[in-house]
């Protein structure tokens, strides 16, 4: 357990003005209904929304489900840039800016609401902004509310179970390395594969050798209102999926 999910007291703290509290509000994966009742509360009463972004003027998904709970007239609206690199640098100097930004209104005690998709502690920007405000200011006070992940979102929509009595299930971000590949869907009962776009024919081969074609199935942006499914995965080959896009191996 990560040490910023106790509840810190603020005992002692030297601030002058005892910060805002942090919260990773999960969203769940697209159908605003999907959002809990918990989530609902903290984006009414958090008077900053912070929303994670590609780039400046892009929408974010996470806003997109919680808008319908916000009245952006009445919030402070933070948008929080998180471009898609692998640079090292460029990566460490944007989480930087980023919590710099967040902790802003945190600083003059305004609890602020960071909306994530799915859940905010699987694959989420959250996990990287709470560990370091959790350095940077250890007095905040940072909690996570869970959402329903696209992981058990795929499950529903697709009407297959991912896991019963003894089995096993994995899940598996953007892999392109056959053997790895084939290890887990060797392995496990399930896979879930995550950030599938980019390494969508590489998965495709590998099915095909394991002769697991027919027991796939894809999805973009389960649950909302352009959700896509795909049961015959072999007709993705070659095809630029949304990012928001995950395969399901059922054996
Ligand atoms: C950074 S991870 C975020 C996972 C998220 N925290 C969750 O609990 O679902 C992003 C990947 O999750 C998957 N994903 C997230 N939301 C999705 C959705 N609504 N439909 C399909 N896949 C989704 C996609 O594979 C995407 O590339």
């Amino acid at each position: 357990m990560s040490e910023w999910s106790q509840t810190r007291p603020l005992n002692g703290f030297p601030h002058p003005v005892a910060p805002g509290r942090l919260w990773g509000v999960g969203v769940g994966p697209g159908d605003p209904e999907l959002v809990t009742v918990k989530a609902y509360r903290i984006l009414k009463e958090c008077p900053v929304i912070a929303y994670p972004k590609k780039r400046s003027g892009s929408k974010s998904y996470a806003l997109e489900i919680a808008e319908l709970y916000v009245d952006p007239s009445e919030k402070t609206m933070l948008g929080l840039i998180f471009p898609m690199t692998k640079n090292q640098d460029e990566l460490m100097a944007m989480w930087q800016q980023t919590a710099d930004q967040v902790w802003e209104p945190l600083s003059k005690g305004q609890d602020v609401a960071f909306v994530t998709e799915g859940d905010p502690m699987l694959y989420s920007t959250f996990i990287h902004l709470a560990r370091i405000l959790n350095e940077q200011h250890p007095g905040v006070e940072i909690q996570s509310i869970p959402g329903i992940s696209s992981i058990t979102a795929a499950a529903s929509r697709f009407g297959v179970a991912l896991a019963d009595g003894d089995e096993t299930v994995a899940i598996v971000p953007a892999c392109d390395d056959p053997n790895l590949l084939r290890k887990v869907l060797v392995q496990y009962d399930s896979v879930v594969f995550i950030k599938v776009a980019k390494v969508m024919n590489q998965l495709l081969d590998v099915l095909a050798e394991l002769n697991l074609t027919s027991q796939a199935m894809v999805a973009t942006k389960l649950t909302s209102g352009e959700e896509q499914i795909w049961r015959h995965v072999e007709e993705l080959r070659g095809s630029e999926l949304n990012y928001l896009s995950l395969m399901v191996v059922r054996k």
